[in-house]
């Protein structure tokens, strides 16, 4: 109740108009008795003067006594009837008459402390209240003198009830008009205090609307004074916190927008190693639907990258880094502490796939490994060759001949070998300076077809070709692709048995140039065939080395068709035949 300011402030006001009204009372009330008291002791004085001097001429006796006479009683009836008691006594008190023959008898002596003081020539007074009637009184004992001798003593008393009553009167006047004044306060503090508690309400309201995410709260400023100043600052504040809570929350989404779209999987644990947000990317990475990510996704994290809560860097540690598969997946996480004021509050975890990364280099340690390899054989041979020879081998003629064609063999095989790793460096380096220009492939593919019938005859094998009507130019390096088909050509020759057939096509197909080498061959196993393409690769690498190939035929073609914006692919079933098409973007 009492913590309302406007309950506060009424009450200030009617206290201090209270207090106002008790002290203004309190002087005036005060000075009031006063003024009466002095007012009334004037004219007690007055009257004393006057009555002494009438009794001093016409009542003193030659002895300078004062005469006992009725014409005294008379008089001072007459003199005031203001004054309640009015007795005359001489000079040692002794009552010589009264205005009331009942309280103060003739020849009765009065001995109140004032009467005793006039008794020595002095005037004296005192207000008293008479024991019998408890009615305030004031006393005036006054020496009658002649020539500075006392003749007597006049005792005036006069009844404060006038005076009283005529106070208590104002006092009830003030009373009243004290609770008119607290009335018409309380009002007016009422409806004053109202149109200071009034906006502060409104503000307070609005406050507690803002708490709950309402921005749009705008009072209007109806003053100047400082609640008008307080309203005005409320509404600037309310603009101030929806423009801050709108650029933080745009900060929020944008952050949120990379955290989703980023390639990389983000994981922030808390201190205790709990999820506190998780990306797609994360999720997908480690195959996670929504509800594994429950109480032990965290040991599971933990077991796929095999790292203990201990292990986990420490503030200002840097970032570690821990390899783990899913599937076979293999991720790489960098883990790092949040820190803040020097203890750590969480950690990041960024996932990345290397996978391919790591395939490349396991691709690249399985190429050095396969070169040497095919450098060795070769090398071994013509060692071994040319050491018979020196051993005596030389001697025998025949045998001499037949070895010297065997390390010129071999010689050839790395000089092949050789020119092709050249080849495919150059291809992977983006080296090769190519020479393209509008040919026409069904022409290219006769003339190849022209250079390796003989091999092909030597074999016993049928060549068809057929290219119908008009075929596409295309735009290419006609020495490139002639090596192209020259590989796919002989790889047929070679993997196609004595009296097979070789059927050689090209056609228009929409905007592209198809050419398909189709052989009645051994052909590949199903499970060869997505690797055909590899460096090195070889179904039989006994045969194809006996063959004089290399395992690096396809490769390079598929390098050289890529780099046409063509595509080649291979079709094959073992034991019936394989078929190569070649598709080249056409010029038209
Ligand atoms: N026409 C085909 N018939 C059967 N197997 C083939 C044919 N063409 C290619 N291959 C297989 O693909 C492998 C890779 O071919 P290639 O890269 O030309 O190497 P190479 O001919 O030097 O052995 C060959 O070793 C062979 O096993
Ligand atoms: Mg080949």
């Amino acid at each position: 109740m009492f913590k309302s300011i406007q309950v506060k402030l009424v009450t200030i006001y009617i206290l201090l108009i209270l207090l106002a009204m008790e002290v203004v009372g309190f002087y005036l009330m005060q000075s009031l008795e006063k003024y009466h008291e002095g007012k009334l002791t004037e004219n007690l004085m007055i009257n004393a003067q006057l009555i002494s001097d009438f009794l001093l001429v016409r009542h003193l006796t030659s002895e300078r006594k004062l005469l006992p006479s009725a014409t005294i009683e008379e008089y001072i009836k007459q003199v005031a009837p203001t004054i309640k008691y009015i007795v005359v006594m001489d000079e040692k008190a002794t009552v010589i008459t009264s205005t009331d023959e009942t309280k103060f008898r003739k020849g009765s002596r009065i001995l109140t402390p004032e009467v005793m003081k006039a008794t020595f020539g002095k005037q004296a007074d005192d207000i008293r209240e008479d024991p019998e009637t408890k009615k305030s009184y004031k006393y005036l004992a006054y020496p009658i003198k002649y020539n500075d001798t006392l003749v007597g003593i006049l005792y005036l008393i006069a009844s404060l009830e006038d005076i009283y009553e005529t106070l208590k009167n104002i006092r009830i006047i003030l009373l009243t008009a004290t609770l008119l004044a607290l009335l018409i306060t309380g009002f007016l503090g009422y409806a004053l205090s109202r149109t200071i508690t009034g906006p502060i309400q409104e503000v307070t309201k609005r406050a507690a609307l803002l708490a709950k995410g309402d921005f749009d709260q705008k009072i209007e400023v109806k003053s100047n004074d400082e609640i008008g100043k307080l309203t005005d600052m409320f509404n600037f504040l309310t603009g101030q916190l929806k423009a801050t809570l709108e650029e933080i929350s745009e900060e929020k989404e944008k952050m949120e927008a990379i955290l989703t779209n980023m390639a990389d999987g983000v994981i922030a644990l808390n201190s205790e190693w709990k999820v506190i947000h998780i990306n797609p990317a994360a999720q997908n990475m480690l195959r996670l639907e929504g509800e594994q990510l429950g109480e032990n996704f965290t040991e599971k994290l933990m077991e796929i990258f095999k790292i203990h809560p201990e292990d986990f860097p420490k503030a200002e540690q840097a970032p570690q880094e821990k390899l783990g598969k899913v599937k076979d997946v293999t991720l790489k996480a960098i883990i790092a502490p949040l820190t803040a004021e020097g203890k750590v509050t969480g950690y990041i975890l960024l996932l990345q796939d290397i996978t391919k990364q790591q395939r490349l280099e396991e691709m690249r340690k399985e190429f050095v490994a396969n070169v040497s390899h095919e450098l060795r054989t070769p090398l071994t041979t013509i060692k071994s060759y040319a050491e018979t020879l020196l051993d005596g081998a030389m001697d025998d003629q025949s045998v001499a001949r037949e070895f010297i064609r065997v390390i010129n063999d071999e010689a050839d095989r790395m000089t092949r070998l050789v020119n092709d790793l050249l080849e495919l460096s150059r291809l992977d380096n983006k080296e090769v300076k190519w020479n393209k220009r509008p040919i026409r492939i069904d022409y290219l593919l006769r003339e190849v077809i022209s250079k390796m019938i003989v091999n092909a005859r030597k074999k016993g094998l049928r060549v068809e070709y057929d290219a119908h009507g008009e075929i596409f130019q295309v735009f290419a390096d006609r020495d490139k692709m002639e090596q192209v088909f020259q590989n796919i050509l002989s790889n047929a020759i070679k993997y196609t048995p004595e009296g097979g057939s070789i059927f050689v096509k090209a056609e228009n197909k929409e905007n592209w140039v198809q050419i398909s080498i189709k052989d009645t061959g051994i052909g590949i196993p199903e499970e060869d065939l997505p690797r055909i393409f590899e460096r090195f690769y070889r179904v039989d690498k006994t045969r194809s080395r006996e063959l004089g190939g290399t395992g690096l035929g396809l490769s390079i073609a598929r390098e050289i068709v890529q780099a046409h914006e063509g595509d080649i692919k291979v079709q094959s079933k073992q034991g019936q035949g394989t078929e190569v098409i070649i598709k080249l973007p056409a010029l038209v």
